[in-house]
């Protein structure tokens, strides 16, 4: 099997990245939305590739020395093998490149996978927003997590 490589995202990955983020999330971010990031300056985009197939991605903004994670996925075939946190592994090391040593995120707290990942990057919980998200039967919590310890998450 060939081996897997990230790359940044270029607007020429639009197709193949519409096509992840639609099996990755159940309420997907338009064309327009992905295309605004995939070429916006603030923003940093990257694939995990497996030879010509997209299979993750991550998604940040960035304002002066801190990140903040908008998305990240892994295609439901190749989850469970580490190319998640293989991908965070690499951004953050692109960060700490870039001078940035702090990345925010927001995430449901139903997201088991999702919260197992960043705890084990070394991302703390500094909150909780009550009932942010809406559910088919409510509401649910965000937990809000930062890091900035990406040399230990790197080596851990
Ligand atoms: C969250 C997600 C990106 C993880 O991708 P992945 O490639 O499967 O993750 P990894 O294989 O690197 O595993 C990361 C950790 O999650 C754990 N994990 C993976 N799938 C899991 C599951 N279904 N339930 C609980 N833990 C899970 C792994 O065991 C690992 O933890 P460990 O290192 O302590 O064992 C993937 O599940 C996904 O794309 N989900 C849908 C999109 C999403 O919710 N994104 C996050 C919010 S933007």
């Amino acid at each position: 099997m060939s081996k897997s490589s990230i790359e940044v995202l270029h607007e020429t990955d639009l197709a193949a990245l519409i096509e992840l983020e639609m099996a990755c999330f159940d309420h997907p971010w338009s064309e327009k939305q992905l295309s605004t990031y995939l070429v916006g300056e603030r923003y940093l985009c990257f694939g995990l590739w497996q030879a010509t197939r997209l299979q993750g991605f991550a998604l940040l903004s960035t304002v002066l020395d801190e990140a903040e994670l908008l998305q990240i996925g892994v295609h439901p075939d190749y989850r469970g093998q580490g190319g998640a946190t293989e991908l965070l592994r690499y951004v953050h090391a692109q960060l700490d490149d870039q001078g940035i040593n702090r990345c925010l995120l927001e995430v449901r707290s139903s997201n088991a996978a999702a919260l197992r990942l960043y705890r084990r990057l070394a991302y703390q919980e500094d909150g909780i927003r009550k009932g942010y998200y809406p559910t088919a039967s409510g509401s649910e919590d965000a937990i809000l997590m930062s890091c900035n310890k990406f040399k230990s998450a790197l080596d851990g």
